[in-house]
C-alpha cells in the first residue's frame, strides 16, 4: 500500500467511526422526539462511499453513476436506466423523450395525456412545459389511484399517452390500465417515484408502460440527497433521454471523453464539416447529479429489500391499530394483485365524522407527530394552474374529497414500533376513545 493508499484508508476509517459516533445512535422519547414522516436511513456505508467519491474528486456523473445505473435496471428487469438530479427531471425528460423529433410517434403540442387530477405537481407539470393538454380523472378513494373505470371516457381523438403516479407506493390496476392503453393505442408512463419495489401481479411496478420513473429524495425508498432516474426497454427512448438529459447533445462520450464514436470529426451540419461534440439532435437541458450522489445511491440500493420489507411491517402494524378507528376514517385499500411498497399510510376522514383535517394535523404536530397532505389535492384548485390548459374528464369529486380529507403517515424504517404506538395513543387521544 503507498502513501496515498495509506491515507485514503485512514479517513475513510475516521468517516465511518464519525457515523458510529454521530449518527448510529437514534433514540426515541415519546413526546419529546419528532417522528418524522420519512427521512434518510443510512449507515457508514454511504458515508464512506460518499467520502471516497470525493477524494477522488471526480464529481461529473462516472463510474458510480454507471453501476448505479446497471444496478437499477437489474432491479427492475429492465434494460437501461438514465440517472438525473430529481424524480422531476426524470418525469420532465420522460416526456421530452416522447416529444423529441427523433422519436417515431413522438407527440406534438396539442396532444393530450390522461393523468390523475389528484397527486403531486411534477408529475404533470411536465405535459404543460411540452405544451401538450394534460386531461383531468379522478382518483378511488382508499386506493388514491387514478381510477381505471374513469379512463376510456376521457380519450378523445387527440389522446396519446397515459401518465400517472403510483400513489403512495400502492401499484394501480395495471392488468386495466394497459389493457385500455392496448386497445386505444396510448403510450404509458408510469410515475414510480413513491414505488420503488411495489408489485403488481409479481412484477415490479414501471415494468408495464414505455418508461417509469424514480426519485431518490430522502423521502423515498432509498436516497442520495436529490436524484432520479428513467428505466426502460426501448434502446431509442434510451439514446434520446440520454440526449436531454445531456444539453440535447448527439454525442455520447461520457463526461471527459472524446471521440467515443470514433468520427468525431467527419460529421457534417448543414454540409458544414463540424465536431460531433457540439452536435445538436434535441432541444436539452443538463439535467445530471453528481457521481458523489450516485455512490451514495449504490449502498442504498442494496438495502432496498430491507427497506421495502420495515415499510410493508410499519404499514401492517398502522393497518391493525387503525381498525379500532374505522368509525371515523377510511383505511387504504389495494389492488388484489397488487404488493405496495407503501411510501405512507393514508386514511380519509368520512363524513359526518366530525373530525376536522387542520385540526387533527395541528394535534399531531404539536405531539411531534409529523403527517402530510396527498400532495396537491385536487391539482386543478392549486393557484400554479388557473392559466393552464387543461381539460377535467367527468367529475373530480374524490380528488376534491382527498383535498379537503385524506393526510397519510409515514411508514419509512426510520419508524420504530414505540413510536406507532405512540402515534396511535395520541390519535386514541384526540379521538376520545
Ligand atoms: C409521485 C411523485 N412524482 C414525482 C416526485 C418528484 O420527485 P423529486 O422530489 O425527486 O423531484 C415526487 C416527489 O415526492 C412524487 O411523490
Amino acid at each position: 500500500m503507498d502513501e496515498k493508499e495509506k491515507l485514503k484508508k485512514e479517513i475513510l476509517e475516521k468517516v465511518s467511526n464519525y457515523y458510529f459516533k454521530v449518527h448510529a445512535k437514534k433514540e426515541f422519547t415519546p413526546g419529546k422526539t419528532r417522528i418524522n414522516y420519512a427521512g434518510r436511513v443510512f449507515d457508514e456505508k454511504e458515508m464512506v462511499a460518499a467520502a471516497d467519491s470525493l477524494l477522488d474528486f471526480y464529481l461529473t456523473l462516472g463510474k458510480n453513476g454507471k453501476e448505479f445505473e446497471e444496478k437499477l435496471s437489474k432491479t427492475l428487469g429492465l434494460s437501461y436506466s438514465v440517472l438525473t438530479n430529481s424524480g422531476s427531471s426524470a418525469n420532465l425528460l420522460a416526456v421530452s423523450a416522447l416529444c423529441s423529433l427523433q422519436y417515431h410517434s413522438n407527440l406534438m403540442p396539442g396532444d393530450e395525456v390522461i393523468t390523475a387530477a389528484a397527486g403531486f405537481p411534477t408529475t404533470v407539470n411536465p405535459i404543460l412545459q411540452n405544451n401538450l393538454v394534460p386531461v383531468f380523472v379522478d382518483s378511488e378513494i382508499g386506493s388514491y389511484n387514478l381510477d381505471p373505470s374513469k379512463i376510456e371516457d376521457a380519450i378523445s381523438s387527440k389522446t396519446k399517452a397515459i401518465m400517472f403516479a403510483h400513489t403512495l407506493g400502492n401499484p394501480a390496476d395495471m392488468d386495466e390500465i394497459m389493457r385500455i392503453a392496448k386497445k386505444h393505442n396510448l403510450i404509458v408512463v408510469e410515475d414510480c417515484c413513491d414505488a420503488l419495489g411495489s408489485t403488481f401481479d409479481n412484477r415490479p411496478c414501471g415494468i408495464f408502460g414505455s418508461l417509469a420513473t424514480f426519485s431518490f429524495y430522502p423521502a423515498h425508498h432509498i436516497t442520495m440527497g436529490e436524484g432520479g432516474a428513467i428505466s426502460g426497454n426501448s434502446k431509442l427512448l434510451d439514446k434520446i433521454l440520454r440526449s436531454l438529459r445531456d444539453w440535447g447533445r448527439s454525442c455520447w462520450c461520457d463526461p471527459g471523453k472524446s471521440n467515443t464514436c470514433g468520427v468525431r470529426f467527419e460529421f457534417k451540419i448543414a454540409g458544414i464539416p463540424y465536431d460531433h461534440k457540439y452536435m445538436y439532435d434535441n432541444i436539452g437541458y443538463n439535467l445530471k447529479p453528481l457521481d458523489l450522489q450516485a455512490a451514495i445511491g449504490v449502498k442504498q440500493l442494496d438495502k432496498l429489500p430491507t427497506f421495502v420489507q420495515k415499510r410493508k411491517d410499519n404499514f401492517k402494524l398502522l393497518l391493525k391499530e387503525f381498525k379500532k378507528f374505522d368509525e371515523y376514517f377510511i383505511l387504504p385499500t389495494w389492488h388484489k394483485k397488487a404488493d405496495p411498497a407503501w411510501f405512507g399510510f393514508p386514511i380519509t376522514i368520512k363524513p359526518n365524522a366530525g373530525i376536522k383535517l387542520v385540526e387533527l394535523q395541528k394535534f399531531l404536530e404539536d405531539n411531534l407527530i409529523e403527517s402530510r397532505r396527498l400532495f396537491s389535492g385536487n391539482m386543478t384548485r392549486q393557484p400554479a394552474y388557473r392559466q393552464s390548459k387543461f381539460r377535467i374528464s367527468g367529475k373530480l369529486e374524490n380528488a376534491d374529497m382527498i383535498m379537503a380529507n385524506s393526510m397519510f403517515l409515514g411508514v419509512y424504517p426510520g419508524i420504530s414500533k414505540e413510536m406507532i404506538n405512540y402515534t396511535v395513543e395520541k390519535f386514541s387521544e384526540f379521538l376520545h376513545k
